[in-house]
């Protein structure tokens, strides 16, 4: 192998003691219309009025840059994954809270992005939407388009969805708003000593 690691004088510690505030993933998963990245913009939009500094790395928004070069497969599905940890650690290092709202399908693959960082560096965040709530609301069309069968792979539909086991933060959007739902996932972060701010 030609290439070797450059030794940085300063670490994400380093990083994240000047911007006051513990490093964190937060890894929002869900059905498409689940209410993903509605609930990371709220929760990033409290954050920085708590004085925290983030990143929200949002699925669909990655597919206009870093990742336009890849379809839905699911090998492409899993290329998607793998990039967006890559870049969501990188962002870790440079001390930031950062919030990643992707589906994430599988599991495995979800798994491999916890894997990349320390254990207490990652929560999964279920965002829990029943498929008929979501084909209900269908904020982007595309459930009507899938069931017309226009769209391939489709999560939920004709490409699966796999739960998570045992996230940290269940989200149940069926039953609760979007800004209690973001209060709570606060609330976890203060309990778990990431923030200091009352939600
Ligand atoms: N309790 C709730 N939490 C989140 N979103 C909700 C809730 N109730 C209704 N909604 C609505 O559901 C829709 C969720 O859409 P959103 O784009 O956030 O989903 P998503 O999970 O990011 O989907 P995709 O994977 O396609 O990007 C929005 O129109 C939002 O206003
Ligand atoms: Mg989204």
């Amino acid at each position: 192998m030609n290439i070797r690691r450059t030794v940085l004088t300063l670490g994400k510690r380093a990083r994240a003691e000047l911007k006051g505030q513990r490093p964190l993933i937060l890894w929002m998963t869900g059905l498409s219309g689940a209410g993903k990245s509605t609930i990371a913009d709220r929760v990033e939009d409290k954050l920085w009025r708590c004085g925290h500094h983030t990143m929200v790395l949002d699925g669909d928004n990655l597919r206009f840059g870093l990742n336009k070069d890849l379809a839905f497969t699911d090998s492409d599905r899993v290329e998607n994954i793998r990039r967006t940890a890559e870049v969501a650690r990188l962002m870790l290092d440079a001390g930031l809270i950062v919030i990643c709202s992707l589906i994430s399908p599988f599991r495995r693959e979800r798994t491999l992005a916890r894997q990349l960082v320390g254990a207490d560096e990652f929560l999964e965040v279920f965002v829990d939407t029943p498929l008929d709530e979501c084909i209900r609301r269908d904020p982007k069309g595309l459930y009507a388009r899938a069931i017309a069968g226009e769209i391939p792979n489709f999560t939920g539909l004709s490409s699966p969805y796999e739960p998570p086991d045992a996230p940290e933060i269940h989200l149940h959007t069926a039953v609760h708003d979007v800004d209690t739902l973001a209060d709570h996932v606060l609330g976890e972060l203060r309990r778990r000593g990431v923030i200091a701010c009352l939600p």
